[in-house]
């Protein structure tokens, strides 16, 4: 059911990556006009239009007038964090939030709703209760966790920081808290962990008491067009299915899902060295995150994929598709 019975103009920077080709894809097959901001080049069914993400330019003629920005521009955590690249993460995402709340300020017809990506990763590590938006608490002071967590914390607090004081009187305003989105496609956290689970390696990663939050692509695809329709809601929200699971029940249900009952566990040294190897960061699978949705929940946002087993089953059976 379309939520949204009116076209709109969705306007999405930085949507030419993992979650905005979801979004665009979802927008544009229900008659909506939706336009990619990239630093580009890069083609798609829908528009794109060139920003640099650092200063106005033609792209703010697209702003204006629009009805939605949703904001998913920055450089890709999925790196080790050297000096650069947390200079490149951050500034990624500050300046092209700022950029873009001085354009929207300042437009004579500004969007009436602005998305911002933000991250489920604000809370802090949580292995004792689920973080809702109402008595979660946001990490940074957590005693023996590495610096690599704090960083992304500092990133994802000073980003809702950025998008919260930008002056934007006329556009309600939304912090997207998402957990991790899974889609069927190569080169998302999906694609990677099913890779393993189907060399045999999927086992419990860590001590596999760390709790793993998700989402279905296509409850994310719907939780946002639920955010677009429904006025009363602004502030930040999160954007996770109910029901996180832990790591060893996580990588259990998914082997599951691809018929392989048995997978060689990956203890925190292993993880180390192969996050080296792979030059990413062992947080992505260490840092507890047990982030719920409360906020939609109480607004009467019903879920597709509430539940990983259904979940897992639904994502392996579009990959074996794809195959
Ligand atoms: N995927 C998830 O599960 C997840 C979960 C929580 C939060 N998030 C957040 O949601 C946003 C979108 O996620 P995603 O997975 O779609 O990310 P992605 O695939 O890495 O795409 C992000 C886009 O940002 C643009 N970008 C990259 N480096 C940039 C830079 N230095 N300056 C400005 N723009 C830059 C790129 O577009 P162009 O190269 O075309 O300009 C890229 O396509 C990200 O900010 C991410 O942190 C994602």
């Amino acid at each position: 059911m379309n939520l949204v019975e009116r076209p709109l103009r969705i306007v999405i920077p930085g949507g030419s990556g993992q979650v905005g080709r979801v979004l665009a894809r979802y927008f544009s097959q229900r008659g909506h006009q939706v336009i990619v901001l990239t630093r580009g080049p890069h083609t798609a069914e829908w528009q794109t239009v060139h920003w640099d993400a650092e200063t106005p330019g033609i792209w703010t003629q697209y702003l204006d007038g629009a009805d939605v920005c949703i904001n998913l521009a920055g450089r890709s955590v999925n790196c080790r964090y050297t000096p650069d690249n947390r200079i490149d993460i951050y500034n990624s995402r500050i300046v092209s939030t700022r950029l873009l709340g001085e354009v929207i300020g300042s437009l004579a017809h500004p969007p009436r709703l602005w998305l911002n990506a933000s991250t489920a990763t604000i809370y802090r590590h949580a292995l004792d209760r689920p973080m809702d938006e109402h008595t979660g608490e946001l990490g940074g002071n957590e005693p023996h966790v590495p610096d690599t967590w704090r960083f992304s914390i500092r990133v994802a607090k000073d980003w809702e920081t950025a998008f919260f004081n930008a002056p934007t009187p006329l556009t309600r305003k939304v912090a997207m808290r998402s957990a991790i989105t899974l889609s069927p496609v190569p080169g998302n956290a999906f694609a990677v962990l099913s890779n393993l689970a189907r060399l045999g390696l999927g086992g419990t990663q860590g001590n596999g008491r760390q709790w793993v939050s998700w989402i279905h692509e296509d409850d994310f695809a719907r939780a946002v067009e639920f955010l677009i329709a429904r006025d009363d809601l602004h502030g930040p929200i999160n954007i996770a299915s109910p029901n996180p699971e832990r790591n060893r029940d996580f990588m259990a249900i998914l082997r599951e899902a691809w018929d392989m009952p048995n997978g060689i566990p990956a203890p925190r040294p292993i993880l180390e060295l192969a996050a080296l190897l792979m030059r990413t960061e062992t947080e992505l699978v260490l840092k507890s995150r047990r982030v719920v949705p409360a906020r939609l929940l109480e607004a009467g946002f019903r879920f597709e994929f509430p539940n990983w087993p259904h979940a897992a089953e639904d994502l392996v059976q579009k990959w074996r598709l794809r195959d």
